[in-house]
């Protein structure tokens, strides 16, 4: 495994300081305009899924910048992932979309939005045992043979799979140290790592090593567990308290243990360009090939002078790290994979399917506080049982009600409707996780929770299921018309 990642690594371009960006929030053209201004030049940008239309558009737009790619909806931690339409479809899409920007790599989240047919709006990290990580290994490598098979079709470099690991939401779940479960997943597979240090902030906290460490000691010992050797990109993103406040959230607060989650359109605390000085000093990263900040949904003014801090103060010290890493580049790897993916499986069916019920439990867990699940393989990693309740009580019922869109603006007239029938919103989160369902089709929360919301309202307010689905449909048509502007400007070009 080790000889093939440094051979796919050493294929990659060392890229420098960047950005890791969305086309629309903010503008991309529009943010690259801004930097330019302040004398600024990201060494590149990652960007987020999009439409692949909005990838060719963009790279157009660009032809000088290099662009990588950040995937969305490849839900690699889970048994089923092969078959599903995530690895099918999903991987279909994230492999053109690669080719659009011309990506060396293509990183996503260790997590998933979608388990046992239960479907959240933001990342649930997997379970922390060895089962998962083996699990993910082998995910990892039938993407990577998907992603090398489409490249040889293409005729292009095959880029490489990373992940990144995931932020804690308030809680973790499993018997497996996470920098071990990342050394298990890399034994298995010849994938690269993402590194996020705020995410690591969150693993500090969230698994109760505030009580007995500093952060700097955390971080130490964390990272000589970490197979750092694998990190390919470092990323740095806000943190802010749950709801953030409107003037930008709480970054800069000087309490001692706030209660900060991942936050891309957060300020990026002071603490985290310490702690990403003390993981560029580790002396076995040795593969970096970037480090980017993560700024989708952060205004433009704070982006470049937080941008201008960040380079200042790291441009030198991340170009050293590259230097002394994999020196030189080796001619691109000859992949030997056909058309027909044949990924060796490492689990058992009933491994499999031990897995499958435990991601049952972990949901039930999560959304339910299921007595049952306490222990073993779903005990906490560490943090304190009020947190998760803090996540089942408090961020869950925001994210279905709120995040992604009001259920009241996107369903103005039902939810009048609903109120004078007495049947309380409250009642949809209860509603959304109370059986699970097949995944039909691309993961869009947006589009979910509009189908779900009509269903949820049939069976609680019949009388109000017309009105319900009048709204809908004019929600998805509007979306639709919203969601390609790229597209059809792309017609005209
Ligand atoms: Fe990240």
């Amino acid at each position: 495994m080790e000889s093939e990642f440094i051979q796919r690594a050493k294929a990659l371009p060392a890229l420098g300081a960047g950005l890791s960006v969305d086309v629309y929030s903010p503008d991309v053209l529009q943010l690259v305009q801004a930097l330019g201004e302040a004398q600024w030049r990201p060494g590149y940008l990652e960007v987020f899924k999009a439409t692949t239309s909005a990838m060719r558009w963009l790279r157009r737009q660009l032809p000088d910048l290099p662009l990588t790619y950040h995937g969305e909806g490849l839900w690699t931690t889970q048994p089923d992932f092969p078959q599903s339409h995530s690895g099918r479809q999903g991987v279909a899409e994230a492999c053109a979309q690669l080719a659009a920007l011309r990506s060396a790599w293509l990183n996503h989240e260790c997590a998933t939005k979608q388990m046992a047919g239960y479907a959240f709006g933001t990342y649930l990290p997997p379970l922390y045992t060895e089962l998962s990580a083996t699990m993910t290994a082998e995910n990892v490598t039938f993407l990577q043979a998907r992603v090398d098979a489409q490249a040889r079709q293409d005729a292009i470099d095959p880029a490489l799979v990373l992940l990144e690991m995931p932020p804690l939401t308030y809680f973790g779940c499993g018997s497996l140290a996470i920098p071990r479960f990342f050394r298990r997943v890399t034994e298995r597979s010849a994938c690269g790592l993402v590194l996020d240090i705020g995410h690591l902030w969150t693993v500090y906290r969230y698994t109760g090593a505030w009580r007995r460490r500093t952060v700097e000691s955390f971080v130490a010992e964390f990272l000589d567990e970490f197979p750092m050797e694998r990190v390919i990109e470092i990323h740095v993103a806000g943190l802010a308290e749950f709801p953030m406040r409107a003037d930008g959230g709480t970054a800069d607060d000087v309490r001692e243990r706030p209660y900060w989650i991942d936050a891309h359109g957060a300020p990026i605390p002071a603490l985290l360009f310490e702690m990403l000085a003390q993981v560029l000093a580790h002396p076995r990263l040795r593969s970096l090939k970037g480090v980017a900040l993560e700024v989708d949904t952060k205004p433009i003014a704070t982006i470049v002078e937080e941008y201008g801090r960040f380079v200042t103060r790291f441009d030198r010290t991340i170009t050293e790290v590259q230097r002394i890493g994999h020196a030189g580049s080796l001619p691109s790897l000859q992949i030997e994979t056909g058309y027909e993916i044949d990924v060796p499986q490492i689990l058992t069916a009933d491994e499999r399917s031990a897995l499958q019920h435990q991601y049952r439990s972990y949901v039930h867990r999560v959304t339910a506080c299921d007595p049952r699940s306490i222990d073993g393989e779903l005990s906490l990693l560490g943090g304190s049982p009020e947190d998760l309740s803090r996540y089942r009580t408090t961020y869950l019922p925001h994210e279905l009600l709120h995040w992604g869109g009001e259920l009241q603006d996107m369903f103005p007239k039902t939810c009048g409707l609903l109120g004078d029938a007495g049947v309380s919103l409250e009642q949809f989160v209860s509603a959304w996780f109370s059986r699970p369902r097949p995944e039909q089709d691309d993961y869009d929360f947006f589009l979910l929770k509009i189908d779900r919301f009509v269903e949820f309202v049939e069976q609680w307010c019949p009388a109000a299921g017309r009105c319900a689905s009048e709204e809908a449909r004019e929600l998805r048509d509007a979306y639709r018309a919203a969601n390609e502007p790229i597209g059809s400007v792309e017609e005209r070009v």
